[in-house]
């Protein structure tokens, strides 16, 4: 079955220049409008949407707003580890072709330097048993506006900074497509065991003090990177817990 989900993929590329979210957008053409794979991107967003709510500042033609549909096949059991394959193809993508040194932050964000390039909002449609749909939009800081970069509230950094180069956002735009894709099919066949090991080396919160914050409950430990479920493996009082959702962020930080 993988390999007619391989078949059907189809990774045709809709380009908006204005648009309200590009994952509201591709949300919109389930069930029926939309293809395995497709993908969508815009130079603009109206109502771009961050994790828990949070808005996603989104400047005309100044970074990547990027979102693509993926049937889950093999239900909804394998979403809590998409956002988590997705990060490591954006970082593949970074590394091997632009040689940038990048970290992941547990569940959804890529780091470079300590300071957040991009984020990722997976959005699924389905019930808990059975396939499912699944929409995942990437946010990449490509060169931040002065006006933009104020209003946001934590450590940021944009390629511009990084590369100092000009980056064709079209050529990034395709790499990225070709490795989310790439990333979501050998996790359909194999899962996120084999993928674990690349994932510890990028490990943004690795054996390092931490607070989770769950609803109002706040709990301390020690990362001790993920399962083969996606979770966060927390060591408390000596003893590992899995970690299902939450926001982590360092101890004291
Ligand atoms: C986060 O770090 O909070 C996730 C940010 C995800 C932003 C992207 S931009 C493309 C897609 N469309 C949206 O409205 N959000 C995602």
């Amino acid at each position: 079955t993988s390999e007619l989900a391989t078949f059907n993929r189809k990774n045709f590329v809709e380009v908006h220049s204005i648009i309200d979210s590009t994952n509201s957008y591709l949300m919109r053409r389930l069930p029926n409008n939309v293809a395995h794979g497709q993908a969508c991107v815009s130079e603009f967003q109206s109502a771009g949407r961050g994790r828990r709510g949070k808005e996603w500042i989104s400047p005309f033609g100044s970074h990547l707003y990027l979102s693509m549909y993926w049937y889950l096949e093999q239900g909804m059991s394998a979403a809590m580890g998409i956002s988590l394959v997705v990060g490591l193809a954006v970082s593949d993508v970074l590394q091997q072709r632009y040689a940038l040194d990048v970290q992941l932050k547990w569940p959804n964000d890529i780091y470079v330097n300590g300071k957040k390039l991009a984020g990722i909002l997976v959005e699924l449609e389905g019930q808990s048993i059975g396939p499912g749909n699944c929409v995942i939009g990437l946010g990449l800081n490509i060169n931040m506006p002065k006006q933009s970069a104020e209003k946001i509230d934590q450590p940021w950094t944009d390629l511009a900074t990084e590369l100092g180069d000009e980056i064709d956002r079209n050529v990034l735009s395709a790499q990225l497509i070709a490795r989310i894709s790439e990333r979501l099919e050998q996790h359909h066949q194999f899962g996120l065991t084999p993928m674990l090991d690349d994932w510890q080396r990028q490990d943004f919160f690795y054996n390092k003090q931490v607070k989770l914050l769950t609803g109002e409950k706040e709990t301390r430990g020690v990362c001790k990177g993920i399962n083969s479920s996606g979770a966060l493996l927390l060591e408390i009082d000596g003893k590992q817990q899995p970690i299902y959702g939450g926001e982590v962020s360092l101890r004291g930080a």
